[in-house]
């Protein structure tokens, strides 16, 4: 069975050809970094016009590497959302009249499934239930994953994303976007003890997340520093800074697990590329006696190969798209 993967839910356009569930063909994926950058953010008008331009290129780019002829593709799976309405409606719409031309069927996947489906990509895989931490620049959540097809919303963020509290904490230190791979970068030499930034604990047992108090408290650090004249420590500031965002979303993720008394872990999301997450949150479960699955980071950021996966086993879950169906911008996991 092949499978094309089509994804344009945020500022990069991606496609994938896939075959059965385990041989992945191609994946290709076109950011718009260079475009967004000198706004220190995505521009949701550029980012739909930039996948216009990318959307057929990247298409035939899959499938030309996979050597694979459209005709050959069995099932079309596209992000209907979460997610930029315009960037959403490009690779959807794109999907429908490919669709509608071929007759191949086609299905609609939430980006969530995406990301909590894409450690399926990899060769070790986790046995259900497991409990998913999904973080990006557009969410941070926990999930309890119980089949292929079946999730529940156990937290997730309050205010900021813990990506977006990264991108607004290197915009406001001067750094381009996104930030977080350059904070993560600067924090290596940074003494992460140097200054002791919020933990938000939010209730009791409570699984939600909330980073903007985080993000207002480097602010205002950096304001006292430059009204006392001290020249900001930035390596400190970003090991500080990745410390307090980071020791949250691990203990959170083990206490969902211990909650739910879940033995597996799984990371996913443009964030779970971080190496202090990933080695911490390794060293916590091995402490608390958890086995951890994190896809390789390719994986881990936006891509079409995991939109392609969880279409397989949605195509059975009565999310076949007709000409009529729409794309939405709150994911469709509760
Ligand atoms: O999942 P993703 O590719 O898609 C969007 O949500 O758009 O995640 C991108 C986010 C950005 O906020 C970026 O700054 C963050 O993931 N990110 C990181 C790292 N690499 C990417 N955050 C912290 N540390 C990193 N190494």
């Amino acid at each position: 069975m092949l499978t094309l993967g089509i994804e344009s839910s945020c500022d990069d356009t991606a496609a994938a050809v896939l075959k059965d569930t385990d041989t992945l063909l191609s994946s290709v994926l076109t950011s718009q970094d260079q475009i967004h950058t000198r706004f220190g953010g995505v521009v949701p008008e550029l980012a739909s016009r930039s996948h216009l331009e990318a959307i057929v290129p990247v298409v035939n780019e899959a499938l030309n590497r996979a050597d694979i002829r459209l005709q050959e593709i069995d099932l079309i799976a596209v992000t209907q959302g979460p997610g930029l309405i315009g960037s959403l409606l490009v690779g959807f719409s794109y999907a429908k009249a490919l669709s509608c031309v071929t007759g191949i069927p086609l299905v609609g996947v939430d980006h969530m499934a995406g990301h909590i489906l894409s450690v399926f990509l990899e060769e070790t895989q986790p046995e259900f239930p497991f409990i998913s931490l999904v973080v990006s620049g557009g969410t941070s959540s926990i999930y309890r994953a119980d089949s292929f097809t079946s999730f529940s919303l156990l937290g997730r963020t309050r205010d900021d994303a813990a990506g977006e509290a990264f991108d607004k904490v290197a915009k406001l230190l001067g750094f381009p976007y996104p930030g977080g791979p350059i904070i993560s970068r600067e924090a290596e030499s940074g003494d992460a003890d140097a200054i002791t930034f919020p933990r938000s604990w939010l209730e009791k047992e409570s699984l939600d997340f909330s980073f903007s108090g985080l993000k207002t408290s480097v602010l205002n650090h950096c304001n006292r520093e430059k009204q006392k004249n001290i020249p900001l420590q930035i390596a400190d500031i970003c090991a500080s800074f990745q410390e307090a965002c980071i020791e949250v979303l691990v203990e959170k993720t083990l206490l969902a697990a211990t909650l739910e008394n879940v033995n597996s872990v799984v990371l996913g999301g443009g964030v779970s590329s971080n190496p202090r997450l990933r080695h911490f949150m390794n060293q916590r479960c091995a402490e608390e006696d958890k086995k951890l699955y994190i896809p390789r980071p390719s994986h881990c950021t936006d891509n079409a190969a995991m939109i392609a996966l969880a279409g397989i086993h949605f195509q059975n879950n009565d999310s076949s798209l007709s000409l009529g169906s729409d794309v939405y911008c709150r994911s469709s996991l509760t």
